[in-house]
């Protein structure tokens, strides 16, 4: 197996870096692989590239897993412009190419939603599609997710991209009728689910490792 999965979300803050650092510690615990995480683009202080690393059994250099990071945490597109800069997709693809042989299977963790801008004409759709990356997308259990999942879905082909797949993270504690949210995505979406995560006290993508499957 040698695979790579675009990984975002039906927004910010929905779990997908935890989600992403659960995929990397089931490759490499359950399946003995080799895995990187990277996330091209970072707005605000957040920890995502120190888990992400933490969760990764190769090296890289960070410069690769993260090359663009700004301190403002706005819109990236904003944070870049703030600081005179404009994010280049095509640099982005470089430093992909660069470290994906290195690994078994390589999570690229999205920013914000799937089309989050990056810069004045390219949002992260775009970047999805041109690392032409099959993409897995994060559903954070709160009200309003049928209609951004739905949208997301159609979004991801829209770009002529395969969804691997979704998961489903409770990302509230009492999120009102939340097991017949997840029958409605069932009921509408074709693509598998590869797991459904609890409300955890303290989340930790190393809990996740018998609760996720990997996708085909
Ligand atoms: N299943 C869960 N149970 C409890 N808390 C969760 C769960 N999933 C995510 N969280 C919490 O929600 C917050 C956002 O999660 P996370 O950082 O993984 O989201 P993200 O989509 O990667 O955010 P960003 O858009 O900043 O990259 C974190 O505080 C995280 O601990
Ligand atoms: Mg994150």
């Amino acid at each position: 197996m040698r695979q790579a999965y675009f990984l975002t979300g039906t927004d910010l803050a929905v779990g997908k870096s935890l989600i992403a650092t659960g995929f990397l510690y089931t490759g490499a615990r359950s399946w003995d692989l080799k895995v990187l995480g990277l996330k091209p683009v970072v707005a605000g202080p957040g920890d995502d590239i120190d888990r992400l690393v933490a969760a990764s059994n190769v090296e890289s250099p960070r410069h690769y897993i993260n090359p663009y990071h700004f301190d403002e945490p706005v819109a990236p597109n904003i944070a870049a412009k703030g600081v005179g800069k404009t994010i280049d997709l095509g640099h982005i693809k470089y430093c992909f190419d660069e470290v994906r042989g290195r690994a078994d299977l390589v999570i690229v963790e999205g920013i914000g939603g799937f089309c989050a801008p990056l810069n004045d004409s390219e949002t992260v759709a775009d970047l999805a599609k041109l690392l032409a990356l099959p993409v897995i997308v994060v559903v954070g259990l709160k009200q309003g997710c049928l209609n951004h999942t739905l949208l997301t879905i159609d979004a991801i082909k829209a770009k002529g991209l395969p969804v691997a797949g979704w998961v489903a993270n409770e990302v509230e504690r009492d999120m009102q009728c939340v097991s017949e949210t997840v029958t409605t995505l069932k009921t509408y979406l074709a693509e598998p689910l590869l797991g459904y995560i609890r409300y955890q006290d303290q989340p930790d993508g190393k809990n996740l490792v018998k609760q996720l499957s990997m996708p085909d």
